[in-house]
């Protein structure tokens, strides 16, 4: 099954096809297919363990399937054999995680200018121009002098967005990145990623945030099993599928559940 917004296949940017991964002896992606077209938002969602972060991972090349084929902005990342090839594909492939994972000993604006100084040999003095630009975006400006730990939950994320981004990545992958944040502070973080969308940022989300999802997004895809169950619209995925899974799934967190966007938080 193909998630495409496009008709055009030469606009497709993220290329999935019939990609199966185990680890040992368990199955953990059983034949996907997913077809992402530049610019796209594209939602995945699905039960734990359905196999969501291993299909981030596998565009990253995080992990390697064993068979299928991934093409990610022109590379066949599924063929890289290489630690110095997969280090090349992630400088243009953003991901940020659950775990903001920011350098405590380092300020706000030297997280963000540290790899695009070290590992893309980027001028210090754009990357600090572009790293204050940055934190106006995610509407820090007044903390680039701070540590980490004088950072919100949330403010932190705002951070490790803002870090990916000094990247100049061509496609950003999102993995639950709201889910360890306390409620309040969920909503900043998520206007943030409505806001780089809205610009035309080509995103993947894996999220629970149901209606964030319904919003923003292009195609939702719904993974179970390791397996994509179906792909479709918001509209489709979220109101009229006639999966009863689905709507069970959807059902159960739009009523609420785990990391549900809840009514007055302002996003
Ligand atoms: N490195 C690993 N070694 C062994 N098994 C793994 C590894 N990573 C993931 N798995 C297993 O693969 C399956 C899919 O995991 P994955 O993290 O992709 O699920 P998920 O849909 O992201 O779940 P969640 O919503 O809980 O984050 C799970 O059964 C998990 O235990
Ligand atoms: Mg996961």
């Amino acid at each position: 099954m193909t998630a495409s917004t496009a008709t055009e296949t030469g606009a497709a940017i993220v290329k999935l096809e019939d990609v199966h991964l185990s680890f040992g002896q368990t199955e953990v992606l059983k034949g996907i297919d997913l077809t992402i077209n530049k610019g796209d938002a594209v939602s995945i969602i699905g039960p734990s363990g359905s196999g969501k972060s291993t299909i981030l991972r596998c565009i990253n090349a995080l992990v390697t399937p064993q068979s299928g084929k991934i093409t990610v902005a022109g590379t066949r990342v599924d063929q890289l054999t290489k630690e110095s090839e997969r280090i090349q594909l992630r400088k243009r492939v953003g991901i940020v995680f659950q775990q903001y994972n920011l350098f405590p000993h380092l300020t706000v604006l030297d997280n963000i200018v540290l790899a695009p100084t070290k590992i893309l040999g980027a001028d210090r003095t754009a990357t600090v121009k572009l790293a204050r630009e940055l934190l106006e975006k995610v509407r820090l400006s007044e903390k680039a002098d701070a540590y980490p730990g004088q950072l919100s939950g949330g403010q932190q994320q705002r951070v490790a967005i803002a870090r990916a981004l000094a990247m100049k990545p061509e496609l950003v992958l999102f993995d639950e990145v709201t889910s360890a944040l306390d409620p309040e502070t969920v909503g900043e973080v998520l206007w943030v990623i409505r806001d780089l969308i809205r610009d035309g940022m080509t995103s993947i989300l894996v999220t629970h945030e149901m209606r964030f999802a319904e919003e923003i997004s292009d195609t939702v895809v719904f993974t179970e099993n390791g397996r994509i169950v179906d792909h479709g619209s918001p509209q489709q995925i979220f109101h009229t599928t006639d999966n009863p899974r689905i709507r069970q799934f959807v059902g159960g967190l739009s009523g609420g559940g785990r990391g549900a966007v809840r009514d007055g938080e302002g996003i």
